[in-house]
């Protein structure tokens, strides 16, 4: 009979230690990666003065350092936040092979994600919804489209020395990701978001400011090894 004991208590041991826990009420998760945003850019045509108008801009894609952190507030139920290293974005002139500039932008999104299965499944897929908030910095324009914008206003080259302003952008985020749990702390993580990223675009000139808008609604794609608490 105390064999049998010893032998049930070994055997419940074990199963509590085989179980991997994935994500429960209160836990911490942590996530670190490449995150690539993809702009599905849809931009304004953009009036140069009434002297010509382009066809608007597409913007590159960037790669960074990617970081989400995520607390569990129920087993299913978790509050994540994105965050990542700054993405440059070269910007060029739709139609042309101009370079327009660049900018550097983050994109802090917070979101609440619902996670599929139980606490102890191995694999745990998810969908949330969040909010974006997009904020552009260090916008430059190229010496190209100075150039290109000498030779429009009919200036002598070298004339015109434009400056790019973004304005902020704000609106909602939808994602999906998965987790697979390796063990019980260790995880790797996939996550595509989709972001409604819409800015207005100033170019500043000393003869005239010319605006237009560009929805950027990129798909952001996040792979990462992650780490429960
Ligand atoms: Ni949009």
């Amino acid at each position: 009979m105390k064999q049998l004991k010893t032998l049930v208590s070994a055997l419940m041991i074990g199963m509590i230690s085989f179980q991997a826990h994935a994500h429960s009420a209160g836990d911490m998760i942590l996530r670190a990666g490449a995150i690539s945003v993809n702009p599905n850019e849809d931009s304004d045509r953009i009036d140069v003065a009434g002297l010509a108008t382009l066809q608007g801009v597409n913007v590159d894609l960037d790669t960074q350092l990617g970081l989400t952190g995520v607390y569990m507030l129920t087993d299913n139920v978790g509050i994540e936040l994105l965050a990542a290293t700054p993405f440059t974005h070269d910007i060029k002139v739709k139609g042309t092979t101009i370079k327009a500039g660049d900018a550097k932008q983050l994109p802090p999104t917070i979101s609440l994600q619902y996670y599929f299965g139980e606490a102890s499944s191995q694999f745990r897929p998810y969908a949330a919804v969040g909010f974006n908030t997009t904020i552009f910095f260090d916008e430059d324009v190229s010496q190209q489209l100075n150039s290109a914008l000498d030779g429009i206003v009919g200036l002598p080259a070298g004339t015109v020395d434009a400056s790019l302003e973004l304005d902020p952008s704000y609106g909602l985020s939808a994602e999906v990701g998965f987790d697979y749990m390796l063990n019980d702390n260790w995880m790797i993580n996939g996550a595509i978001w989709y972001a409604d990223i819409d800015t207005t675009a100033t170019i500043k000139t000393a003869v005239a400011n010319v605006s237009f808008d560009v929805d950027i609604d990129p798909f952001v794609y996040f792979i990462s090894v992650g780490y429960k608490f």
